[in-house]
């Protein structure tokens, strides 16, 4: 079970999705959370807790419900740490609500910006003893394939890397393909598409 106070903010954010979707011209696309189904949400943690995963980096955290899902897992390490970049000031504002309201606020590194630049500063400022144990990629879908070969240096092996929106919306799949194809080129890579909710592209980072 998840603490109360998690799963209201998780459920409060839920009802907002559904109602994006059933609505999708009475909020502004700004507005938008555009977060992973629940059942990702689910995937992802048990896979976080069960391997005991520390350290991880998202790309797109909109209002922050992936980064929840992701923060909750690790909340029982001693040094679990998650950075989590976006773009949109509004958004990283109603983040910082759910995580402070979640208590998850200590957790969670949130980083300002367009997301390769950032990654590229993360990049910098890491030592190779501060690989990520997990990276979530959700931002434009255009730049996938550029996100994954800019974090693949900076994951562990034994280390994985998710991506969101692999199977829908079916617009986005021109894009998805194409990182889909990319990645199962990478001899150190062992990945695999998920069709739960949007459609998960998982893949493991051999050695
Ligand atoms: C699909 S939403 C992320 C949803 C979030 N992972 C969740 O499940 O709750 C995509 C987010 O990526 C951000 N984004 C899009 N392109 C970006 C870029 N180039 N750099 C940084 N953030 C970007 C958007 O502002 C948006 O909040």
């Amino acid at each position: 079970m998840l603490g109360s106070k998690i799963e209201n903010i998780l459920r409060k954010m839920e009802k907002q999705e559904k109602f994006e979707q059933e609505n999708p011209y009475k909020i502004p696309n700004s507005e938008k959370l555009l977060s992973i189904g629940r059942n990702t949400g689910i995937f992802y943690n048990i896979l976080l807790k069960s391997k005991n995963v520390k350290r991880i980096l998202e790309i797109g955290m909109s209002a922050g419900y992936s980064t929840m899902w992701f923060a909750e897992a690790i909340s029982n390490q001693k040094d679990g740490k998650i950075i989590t970049i976006d773009q949109d000031k509004n958004k990283i504002e109603r983040a910082k609500r759910n995580f402070v309201q979640g208590g998850l606020y200590d957790l969670i590194e949130i980083r300002h910006g367009d997301a390769l630049e950032v990654l590229s500063q993360i990049n910098v400022e890491k030592s190779s003893a501060e690989l990520f144990d997990f990276v979530f990629i959700d931002a434009d879908k255009e730049r996938y394939i550029q996100y994954f070969d800019a974090v693949l240096p900076m994951v562990k092996p034994g280390g994985f890397i998710g991506a969101d929106n692999i199977l829908f919306p079916e617009r986005f799949q021109r894009f998805t393909r194409s990182y889909v194809e990319h990645v199962q080129k990478i001899p150190n890579i062992r990945t695999v598409t998920i069709p739960i909710d949007n459609g998960e592209e998982l893949s493991l980072k051999l050695y």
